[in-house]
Formats: structure tokens, sequence, C-alpha cells
């Protein structure tokens, strides 16, 4: 058995998203002053993209690189000369707001906007300036404010949903681990995608009579303590898409393990950060699919009519390193049922 696992260890579908984080713009995107399209074809069209993400965690670094290196291979094709100039709003709004202002006082083509606060930052600056913006990864675009509907959006945005089975995360979570009584929820009330989820996880507690706590965080830095709470009180925790906890994962995970109780949480990357399991979208998928949607923006398709793109492919993600640290047995997992990452350490 324990070969076995070692086995499925090394099936480490995420690896390549945290060995590539890190500051600079990848070659393929250009940076603000940096290159354009490798090949532009005489006569290709010159357009800017203005690229704004959120903050640094694992799933955003994805979700950018594969929107990069997508437009990168695209372009000729569409007969364009794309330049990303790509900023990182720090997890800051008026940090955020400033690079957004930015790239409409320069006229930029499209701004593309990853993950929810920077989408909002993004559509408010580009308001009545004629540019469009297409969002990505924004799990609840229309609690969120931005589209007025997901088939028919309306003024100039659009863009990609992670939606996220709150059913199906709980029914695994209830399998893995009958006997948890009691969650500790844990997340950054300011981000809308964080209180959709978990509006629908507390109907879903209630529903099933299973109490929850609430800790709440309002930067990164608060998570340990939070954690700690909740796991002194609850049986398990559960963090909902939050990018600010996203960004502390593996305090949260280390916390969890030190507890010996499981983290149940809604991206495969915080499972391969140290959470112990998700049912959740790939991100390479998610990011794909938004450079498409930017390709057709920059060919001429106004964004206000290109329907919200909601993934709904969903995978199961387990950790078999923290399964075994916390003794829960996933050896009914195998590689046709779910993903097995390691913890990296
Ligand atoms: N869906 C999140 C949002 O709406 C962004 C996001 C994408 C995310 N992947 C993630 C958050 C992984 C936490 C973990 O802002």
């Amino acid at each position: 058995m324990k070969k076995l696992f070692a086995l499925l260890l090394t099936i480490a579908m995420v690896l390549s998203v945290t060995a590539c984080g890190g500051k600079s713009a990848p070659a393929s995107s250009g940076g603000s002053d940096a290159g354009t399209t490798p090949s532009a074809p005489d006569g290709a069209k010159k357009v800017t993209v203005g690229l704004i993400q959120l903050t640094e965690h694992p799933s955003l670094d994805e979700i950018r690189e594969t929107i990069t290196s997508r437009l990168a291979e695209k372009a000729a094709e569409n007969g364009l000369d794309i330049q990303v100039n790509y900023q990182n709003g720090q997890g800051d709004t008026s940090t955020i707001n400033t690079i957004c202002q930015q790239f409409v006082a320069n006229q930029v083509d499209v701004i593309v906007a990853i993950a929810t606060p920077a989408a909002q930052g993004a559509a408010a600056a580009a308001e009545n300036s004629g540019i469009p913006v297409v969002f990505s990864a924004v799990t609840d675009p229309v609690a969120a404010g931005l589209v007025a509907s997901i088939e028919a959006p309306g003024g100039s945005i659009t863009g990609t949903s992670d939606a996220i089975p709150v059913e199906k995360i709980f029914s695994l979570a209830q399998e893995l681990t009958p006997d948890v009584k009691s969650y500790g929820l844990i997340y950054n009330t300011s981000e809308d995608n964080s209180l959709s989820v978990i509006a629908q996880v507390k109907d879903y507690l209630e529903g099933k009579g299973i109490p929850y706590t609430e800790g709440a965080v309002t930067t990164s830095a608060d998570v340990q303590s939070s954690a700690r709470n909740l796991l002194e009180r609850c049986d398990a925790v559960f963090a909902p898409i939050d990018n600010t906890v996203a960004s502390a994962m593996a305090v949260l995970a280390d916390e969890a393990i030190k507890a010996k109780k499981p983290v149940y949480v809604a991206a495969d990357s915080m499972v391969a950060d140290g959470g112990l399991a998700t049912v959740g979208v790939n991100y390479t998928n998610l990011g794909s699919q938004t450079a498409d949607m930017v390709l057709k923006v920059l060919t001429g398709t106004p964004a206000g009519e290109i329907p919200v793109e909601i993934l709904r492919d969903n995978a199961i993600v387990i950790n078999g390193n923290t399964a075994r640290a916390i003794g829960v047995d996933i050896s009914k997992y195998g590689p046709n049922d779910a993903d097995i990452v390691s913890a990296l350490s």
C-alpha cells in the first residue's frame, strides 16, 4: 500500500503551477516594455492588452501564464500583433484602481482582469470609456455586480467564471471524513467571490443540521490565528475560493496538520499547498477560454454580446501527503477517480 501511495504521489498535476510562480512576466507575454508577438505577420494589427491580476498565488499565476501564452500563440492567425502590459494589484484595492485608470488613460484595446476584486476595479475604471473588459475566474459575476446576466452580459464586459460545486465538495468530505460533525469557515468578508460560495455552504450545512463557526480574515496575516481558533472549536475547516486565504494556504494547512484535522478547499492549487481535498475546475482550461474570448473582442465582437463562460467540468483533487499526515484513508481513490498531489515537501 505504501508503494501505491508513493506512486500516486508522483502524479503531481499541479506541480508545474507551483514551480512557475514568480514576479517576472512570462517571456511570451512581453512585459510593459518588452516585445510584441513573435513572428507578427506584415500588416498585423498592433493591439495592447492591459492585464491586471489581483495578487500572486499559484492559481492566479497559472491562469495568467495560460492567457499570455495562448494570446502569443494565437495572435498571428488572428491577424494581430499583441503587446501585453501585465501589472499586479498586490491585493490592494487602491493599487488596482490606479493600475486600471492608467490602462484607460493609455487607451489599451482591452483590459483583462484576473479574480473578482481586480475585475471590479477594471469595470469601474473602464465604465463609459468604451474600453472592453474581459474578466477571468470570477466566481459569481452577477453577485459581484459585473454583469446583468450570464447569457447577455450587456455593457462592454464579459469573461469566464469558476463555479464552485459546493455539494460535491461536502459529499466528498463526508465520504473521506465521516466523523466530522462541525465546520469552521475561513474567508475574507470583503471578497464577493467568497461571500457567494459561503452563502451556498451555509444553506447546505443548515439543511443538513451541521453546525459551523465563521472565522473572518482581513489579510493573509490573519489566517494563522483564525485557523487556530477554528481548529480548536471545529472538527474540520472549509475555505472557499478566497484569494486572501489562498495566499496563506500553506500556513492554514500546517495548522490543520498539527491539529490532525482536515481542511477542505475550493481549488486544486489549495490542495497542492497542503489542503486535504477539493472538487474543482481546471484553471489552465479557464485561462485558455479567457484568452479565446479576448481574441474575439480584439477581432471585433462587442464584449457585452459574448455570453459569460462558466466552467463546469470538475475533478476531485486530494493531497496524499496531507491524508497520510492526518490519518485519512484515500485508498479508494486512484488516478482515475482523483488527481492525487503531494505537498512538495
Ligand atoms: N475565483 C476567484 C475570484 O473570483 C479567483 C481564483 C481563481 C481563486 N483561482 C483561485 C481564489 C484559487 C482562490 C484560490 O476572485
